[in-house]
């Protein structure tokens, strides 16, 4: 479906904030951890250093009402004009409390209802689907989007194919009525179940509750087939932004910024290739943060608000675990 085609109200972002905690976890300090080493992690990944929340009473939640405090204190948001809370995460407080409910309350965001998406690396721009499709609709005013992970307490430091990778952090967006013709024009959101064990924590669900058997063989941790969801990652992301690219007639040069999820610099630079992208084209905060899974779109677009313009033409595009991915086209509304 090409979203021009449909006669709803435009949804813009309108405010965006970010926060990452101040621990850093650089190559150099997992060197101590696991075997490996900082050339291997640079050349294979682009990741220098990641950040951790070290505090063992903190949750994902504080990340995330950081970077909801860091919007609202940043645009002068009244907390109760919030209308909806979307958490995008796969590191939730605690099971069946939905942590958006907690945040939405700590931010006296009292006016609002607020649940959690799951779609690991994907969430967030499946979250922005979901915003833009509840402020289309005419049904909300104003949509909080955050998406967050403490990926450091699900990750297994014994895993050297894994733990480099992830970090924790938080980014936050408001989607409201566009004022202006720019906002959210289209989307192409794609998934496929029959590879869900190739990125997973296999326990701790109804499949497989916690037991003792879950725990002696740590399934409760993240595993990733790390080959496969490359291949899968590399094809996936690349086809669906050039889906979205020649569906809106958009050429290479006319793209302002590429903003990818930031799981490995190997595979945005084949998503950028394919869509004849320039490097300047291409935003790239993961030598700093590593993949911060449902944080990564937003912590992109916080930490380079500063360089969009009023029409800006953006390209998001994202691969994780489910499988789940997609693409999406945003003009830049302000
Ligand atoms: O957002 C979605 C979440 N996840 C992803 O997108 C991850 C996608 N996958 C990847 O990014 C890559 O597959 C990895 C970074 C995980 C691994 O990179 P790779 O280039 O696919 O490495 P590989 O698995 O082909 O391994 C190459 C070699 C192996 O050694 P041998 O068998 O050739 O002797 C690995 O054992 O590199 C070895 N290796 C390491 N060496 C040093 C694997 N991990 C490490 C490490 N340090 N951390």
């Amino acid at each position: 479906m090409n979203l021009e085609k449909t006669n709803q109200i435009k949804a813009a972002i309108t405010a965006v904030g970010g926060y990452v905690p101040d621990a850093i976890l650089s190559n150099e300090d997992l060197e101590k951890m696991v075997d490996t080493n900082d050339a291997w992690i640079t050349s294979r990944t682009g990741i220098k250093e990641r950040r951790i929340l070290k505090d063992k009473d903190k949750a994902t939640s504080f990340l995330a009402i950081e970077a909801a405090h860091d919007l609202i204190s940043k645009y002068n948001i009244d907390p109760k004009s919030i209308d909806m809370v979307i958490m995008a995460t796969i590191t939730p407080d605690i099971h069946v409390a939905a942590t958006a409910a907690y945040v939405a309350s700590t931010i006296g965001a009292d006016n609002a209802f607020a649940y959690d998406l799951t779609a690991a690396c994907s969430g967030f721009l499946y979250g922005m689907s979901t915003s833009a499709a509840y402020i289309g609709s005419g049904r909300y005013k104003k949509v909080l989007l955050v998406g967050a992970d403490k990926m450091s307490s699900i990750v297994d430091y014994t895993d050297r194919e894994t733990c480099v990778i992830f970090g924790d952090g938080a980014g936050a967006v408001l989607f409201e009525p566009s004022i202006n013709k720019f906002g959210w024009e289209d989307e192409y959101l794609r998934s496929n179940g029959n590879e869900r064990m190739s990125l997973r924590i296999k326990a701790g669900g109804s499949l497989h509750p916690t037991s003792k058997e879950t725990l002696e063989n740590n399934w409760h941790n993240l595993f990733q087939e790390g080959k496969t969801v490359f291949k899968y990652a590399v094809s996936e992301m690349a086809y669906a932004a050039e889906k979205i690219k020649e569906r809106n007639n958009l050429k290479g040069e006319e793209i302002s910024y590429l903003v990818p999820h930031q799981a490995n610099k190997r595979i945005i630079d084949a998503t950028a290739n394919r869509i004849g992208l320039r490097e300047d084209q291409v935003l790239m905060n993961i030598a700093f943060y590593g993949n911060t899974t449902a944080a990564t779109i937003p912590l992109l677009l916080n930490d380079n608000e500063s360089k969009f313009k009023k029409g800006d033409k953006l390209v998001f595009a994202a691969f994780g675990g489910g499988f789940t991915w997609g693409a999406a086209y945003l003009t830049w509304a302000y």
